[in-house]
């Protein structure tokens, strides 16, 4: 086996704004080995967002402990912690966020030349070479109104990659698109996989979970089954889909 980048420790949360306090996770254990291609699914409200808002430290954990490549996060602070999101660890959200005031690839450029503003022509010609792999560059100039949605989901895999993390989270990454965009978004995030970028991503749709090397399903903030579907291929996509379905329907999905 292949050594965890990710190492989730009876993790808990609970949001204490509201009355009662919402205990959200529940002693979340997992383990994600680098290279691996992980899906997190389960009802809506079952905590998959807040799962992955703590393990990437954009929120904090109630309890327990969350370890990237064997660092311990929850011991951090602000700052050190806000550096290692920039530069080991990339996001990919249902709506991408970006500035309407800089152009596609200016935007996709910014947290690169931020995590190291020395290296400027290493970043360009990463972040040149990513948008061309990902089948953008011809929209580079343009702005963030004047590409399609899902071109726009291919810039944001494009700058969450730019700095070469060692980890991509992904919050339901096609629930925003199209039946024709989420294929293509899903292609590129199986390319991501496929160089050997580990990958996190939550989604409700069994067609991309299917991809993932395993999905593990959540229920009530806590992890009640997983299963390994081994690499996915193209050939195999309809049945692999067919079989994660009646698990998931066992599940209550
Ligand atoms: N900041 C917050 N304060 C209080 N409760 C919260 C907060 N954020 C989330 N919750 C609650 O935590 C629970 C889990 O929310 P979460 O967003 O993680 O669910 P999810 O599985 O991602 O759902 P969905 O599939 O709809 O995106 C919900 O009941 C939600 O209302
Ligand atoms: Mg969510």
């Amino acid at each position: 086996m292949t050594h965890p980048v990710l190492d989730v420790r009876d993790v808990t949360k609970t949001f204490f704004t509201t009355d009662p306090p919402a205990q959200v996770l529940n002693g979340i254990d997992l383990t994600v080995r680098a290279g691996e291609f992980l899906v997190v699914m389960g009802a809506s409200g079952s905590g998959k967002s807040t799962l992955l808002y703590c393990v990437s430290g954009m929120d904090r954990v109630t309890g327990g402990d969350v370890l990237l490549e064997g660092r311990d996060l929850t011991s951090l602070g602000d700052d050190e912690m806000s550096r290692v999101r920039l530069t080991k660890m990339g996001f990919v959200f249902q709506q991408p966020y970006f500035l309407n005031n800089l152009t596609i690839r200016d935007n996709i450029l910014l947290p690169a030349l931020k995590a190291a503003p020395k290296r400027k022509d290493a970043a360009v010609a990463r972040v040149d070479a990513l948008m061309d792999r990902f089948g953008i560059a011809h929209v580079g100039r343009h702005g963030i109104t004047q590409v399609s949605g899902g071109q726009l989901q291919r810039a944001s895999i494009c700058r969450a990659l730019a700095c070469e993390p060692s980890i991509l989270f992904a919050d339901e990454p096609t629930g925003a698109l199209n039946s024709s965009m989420t294929l293509d978004v899903m292609d590129a995030l199986t390319d991501v996989h496929h160089d050997g970028t580990t990958l996190v991503m939550v989604t409700h749709d069994p067609a991309c979970a299917a991809r993932a090397d395993r999905v593990i399903y959540l229920r009530d903030g806590l992890l009640i089954d997983s299963r390994e579907l081994g690499p996915w291929t193209r050939e195999q996509s309809a049945q692999r889909e067919d079989d994660l379905l009646t698990w998931l329907r066992k599940l209550g999905f």
